[in-house]
């Protein structure tokens, strides 16, 4: 062994100091940044809250994070009590979980579950730096139509509360590279989980005009869709905006706004249909009377009809049956204040249930 002293831990204040390199900030053209890549205030919200405040107190979401929508309404019908077991099936930013979870403490807990693999860890990491332990809160990646295996795995029999906020969220649609942006371009992906299955351009390569004409009906009510699947269909597109460009060019006659809807209905039917997101929801609707305990509280926020007619549809079997004591006479919708303040929650339709 050496009598040496072992090299010490500390810095030598003698030393010159290490030169942190010097970093520039992302070059864009005019005031501010329009790429999202480029949006690095936005990107963070905790040093930079008051740039964060004007993005959104100009009716926009900030690049990188999400809006809760009917914060309110959710808690009203859900009614997270102190001690209750929560899950959230659509962890997304954590906007509606983080206001649930202080109901459920002292002595409940909640899961949140997301299928993005590339979200969910930034989100956990979120929730953990506003004091919320892994006692309290635990996040899982997966898909809400395994929830009987993630609820039997934690060692629950059900839980008295669980919330599903269907869709995509902000950091996903505004995100180019994940390739569901209209306004962006990127590449045509659109998987909630870029590790599983095919993306959007595979799907589109690979469809016959007929098969791609049915999704179009089935997954967006596309009143177009004769006309665009034979354009669209075995073609393939590398980016979001050849797509686009494609389906505009198809319908020479729409004038810009038409268009424009057009190309989101292509956007929303082919992104359902990459996630399987009618499967997915049709099995967590069966799931739900075992997963609740007796009492339990479920709400789902739809955005459109697809999901809507859904939830309608099993919410009223289940009512029937008397698996649910009770359900939403009506769909509840956000107020003329939220959607004037974020456009986002505008298509929201919130239904709930309590287990019998
Ligand atoms: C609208 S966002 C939820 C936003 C969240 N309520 C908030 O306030 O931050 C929907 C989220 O659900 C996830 N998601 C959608 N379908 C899913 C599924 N079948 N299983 C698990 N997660 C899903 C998406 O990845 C996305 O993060």
């Amino acid at each position: 062994m050496s009598d040496e002293p072992a090299p010490s831990a500390q810095p030598d204040p003698a030393a010159s100091p290490v030169p942190t390199p010097h970093r520039r900030r992302p070059r864009y053209s005019g005031k501010n940044p329009r790429r999202f890549e480029d949006k690095y205030k936005e990107h963070d919200p905790a040093r930079y809250a008051d740039t964060v405040a004007k993005v959104v107190a100009s009716g926009k979401t900030a690049a990188g994070t999400h809006r809760p929508i009917m914060v309110a309404e959710i808690l009203e019908v859900l009614a997270p009590a102190r001690g209750e077991i929560a899950v959230d099936c659509t962890l997304g930013y954590g906007g509606h979980t983080r206001e649930i979870l202080p109901r459920l403490l002292p002595g409940g807990r909640l899961l949140g579950l997301d299928a993005d693999p590339m979200e969910l860890p930034k989100t956990e990491a979120r929730l953990r730096a506003l004091g919320f332990g892994p006692d309290t809160f635990t996040a899982h990646r997966s898909n809400f139509a395994g929830l009987p295996k993630v609820l039997a795995a934690a060692g629950l029999t059900g839980a008295d509360v669980i919330l599903a906020d269907l869709g995509l969220s902000s950091m996903q649609i505004d995100d180019p590279a994940r390739g569901f942006s209209v306004k962006f371009s990127g590449p045509l992906d659109m998987r909630m989980n870029p590790q599983r299955g095919a993306p959007a351009s595979a799907l589109l390569a690979g469809l016959t005009p007929a098969a791609l004409a049915q999704l179009l009906t089935d997954n967006a009510d596309e009143p177009r869709a004769a006309l665009l699947a034979p354009v669209l269909a075995g073609r393939h597109f590398s980016t979001t905006a050849e797509l686009a460009g494609a389906v505009r060019a198809a319908l020479p006659r729409l004038d810009k706004d038409e268009a424009d809807l057009a190309v989101r209905r292509v956007f929303q039917a082919l992104r359902i249909a990459v996630n399987d997101e009618f499967s997915a929801l049709d099995t967590l609707l069966r799931h739900l009377p075992a997963c609740l305990r007796p009492g339990g509280r479920v709400a789902m926020l739809t955005f459109h009809s697809g999901e809507d007619r859904r939830v309608k549809k099993a919410f009223l079997a289940g009512q029937r049956d008397g698996t649910y004591a009770a359900i939403a006479e009506e769909i509840i919708r956000p107020s003329p204040a939220e959607c004037g303040a974020n456009p986002r929650a505008i298509p929201a339709k919130l239904r709930w249930a309590r287990r019998a």
